[in-house]
């Protein structure tokens, strides 16, 4: 039985409550949240846990394994550091802090100590994103040209990050995924229409190697709610549709062929249009998996999929996406 303590219970944290409580294995040990209101919506639904407002308090008992860190992007490098000093594994959401320096301590530290780190990388947990990953590496889809995503809705609109840090995460982790590499350099740009200095929307673009191109839109004011990746590949194309409730990936046998007209020994282009098709995907929570394999990683001391060195590499990208907002566009390099 893995003991694991929740800090934070605000919209999405209740969410981790609900999973981590749910599984067998695990027992949550504590949960903590400074918001009175927060923890008491949380007893309604869980009575029998221990819930407390002071995080480093319930650190200190020795027989908590993990903690779960879902509180404002801006206290995650406090808490986690606390965690790791505490002796915890720990399970932190996105993003994992807001700076690259303060990432790369926590992920020191946390080798240093012999801890795991996970970062809420959700969709790596998603099935769909999953089978996405074989195609490629299987080479369905042939080279990856170009990838595109939305995620869009007319949502909770936060107050301390911007929509960048606050969705983009979830897209940038899947695209670094699927293609195996990081950026060398981003562009971003996006506007501020409902507070100063925060981004409502924001459409980045990532340029790869090998001519790979990626772009991100994201935004809290929209008339849709758009959750959507388009792959482009040399021999087919992909759509993962992530509002469907069932069907989300589409493989499209289309492309456009290269051919050698013998009349005049010269190159002509022809459009292909093929079948469609819909694979049957398992349906599982994705936040559920992500849960599962946070206790398993804990249990067998394996690595995360989402662990210190994807969360950095996001991370980085994120950092150069935020000065090339600020400079209204302009290529910025990704650290490596
Ligand atoms: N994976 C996802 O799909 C997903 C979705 C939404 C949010 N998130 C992430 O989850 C985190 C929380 O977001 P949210 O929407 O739940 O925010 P929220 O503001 O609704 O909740 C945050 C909670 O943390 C508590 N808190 C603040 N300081 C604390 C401290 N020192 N100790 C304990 N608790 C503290 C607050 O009182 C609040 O209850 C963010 O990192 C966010 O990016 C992830």
């Amino acid at each position: 039985m893995i003991k694991v303590g929740i800090i934070g219970v605000g919209d999405w944290g209740k969410n981790l409550l609900r999973n981590f409580a749910s599984l067998k294995d695990c027992e949550v040990a504590f949960v903590c949240d400074p918001d009175e209101k927060n923890l008491k919506k949380a007893a309604r639904l869980f009575p029998h846990l221990n819930f407390c407002q002071d995080y480093k308090k319930a650190l200190t008992q020795d027989q908590i394994q993990a903690v779960v860190i879902a509180t404002p992007p801006a206290t995650h490098y406090e808490i986690a550091h606390h965690a790791v000093m505490a002796g915890k594994d720990i399970f932190v959401e996105k993003p994992l802090v807001l700076d690259s320096s303060e990432g790369e301590k926590l992920c020191e530290l946390a080798e240093k100590k012999q801890r795991l780190l996970m970062v809420g990388h959700i969709m790596l947990y998603h099935t769909a994103t999953l089978r996405l990953k074989k195609y490629i590496e299987e080479g369905e889809l042939g080279e990856v040209r170009y990838v595109y995503s939305t995620r869009v809705n007319l949502g909770k609109v936060r107050q301390e990050e911007n929509a960048l840090w606050s969705f983009a995460p979830h897209d940038i982790s899947v695209i670094l995924y699927l293609l195996g590499q990081t950026p060398v350099s981003v562009s971003c740009s996006g506007s501020c229409y409902l507070q100063p200095g925060i981004e409502d929307v924001v459409f980045l673009t990532m340029h790869f190697n090998n001519n790979v191109i990626a772009n991100v839109h994201v935004s809290w004011l929209d008339p849709h709610k758009d959750r959507k990746l388009t792959i482009v590949g040399s021999k087919k194309m992909a759509v993962f549709d992530d509002t469907k409730a069932s069907e989300k990936v589409w493989i499209f046998d289309k492309g456009v062929d290269s051919n050698m007209d013998y009349n005049t020994y010269g190159e002509y282009l022809s459009l292909r249009t093929g079948d469609i098709v819909i694979p049957k995907i398992d349906s599982v929570e994705p936040l559920q998996s992500e849960c599962q394999h946070f206790l398993e990683c804990v249990k067998d001391r394996k690595k995360p999929r989402s662990d210190g060195k994807e969360a950095l590499a996001v991370l980085k990208v994120l950092v150069a996406a935020q000065k090339s907002l600020k400079m209204g566009g302009t290529p910025v390099e990704v650290e490596c």
